[in-house]
């Protein structure tokens, strides 16, 4: 894709204001950084808790570009969490399920300093508002680790819900969903 191309597709989805952070669509040339958030962060341990570390490629494939340059927003978008103009983390939507109007969220903040300040809370509230208004989807969904207990209350104070629990990798995690009816 031309840069232009990529321009105009930047322009789709807007920026999402919370009350306290700031959602920009995320761009190509921050796929690095947001490696280093996932992979190499004081929140690594959440995203990869087997421990097995992709490399730059396999993530490059695992997120592909439609999450950076907008191309397919109905395949899913990242947003850089932002106070002011610092970048903390992602959040993102996944693959839209168009039979039940209802998609995947995850998020990570990368640094320790900047959790329990309730920027989690906040960028998801603005996402899931941007997608009930926007999008038309009716359901948000996102699992967690049970133990995990920041990011279940989190998801909590955005107003997720435990719908059931199931256990992966030996580990119960529980499927947390907001509806907008
Ligand atoms: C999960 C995450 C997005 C939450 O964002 P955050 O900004 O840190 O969360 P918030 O500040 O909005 O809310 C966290 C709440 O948990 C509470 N909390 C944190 N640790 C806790 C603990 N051990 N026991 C009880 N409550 C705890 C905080 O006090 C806060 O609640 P409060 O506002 O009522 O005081 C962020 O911490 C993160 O990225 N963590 C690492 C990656 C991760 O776990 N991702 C999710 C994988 S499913």
């Amino acid at each position: 894709m031309k840069e232009g191309q990529e321009q105009i597709n930047q322009t789709k989805i807007m920026t999402i204001r919370g009350e306290k952070v700031v959602l920009r669509p995320m761009t190509v040339g921050e796929i690095p950084i947001f490696y280093e958030w996932a992979t190499d962060s004081d929140s690594t341990p959440f995203w990869y808790d087997d421990g097995v570390i992709p490399f730059y490629e396999q993530f490059t494939q695992d997120w592909g570009r439609h999450y950076f340059d907008g191309s397919d927003p109905h395949r899913g978008r990242c947003f850089t969490i932002l106070i002011g103009n610092r970048a903390i983390g992602d959040i993102n939507y996944n693959e839209i399920n168009r039979n039940k109007d209802s998609v995947e969220l995850d998020i990570i903040i990368a640094n320790d300093t900047d959790k329990n300040k309730g920027y989690g809370t906040d960028a998801l509230k603005a996402l899931t508002n941007y997608l009930f208004q926007n999008m038309n989807i009716r359901l948000c969904w996102i699992e967690v680790v049970s133990s995990n207990i920041r990011a279940t209350k989190a998801y909590e104070k955005a107003g997720f819900k435990p719908s059931f629990t199931f256990i992966s990798q030996g580990k119960e995690c529980k499927h947390m969903e907001l509806s907008n009816l």
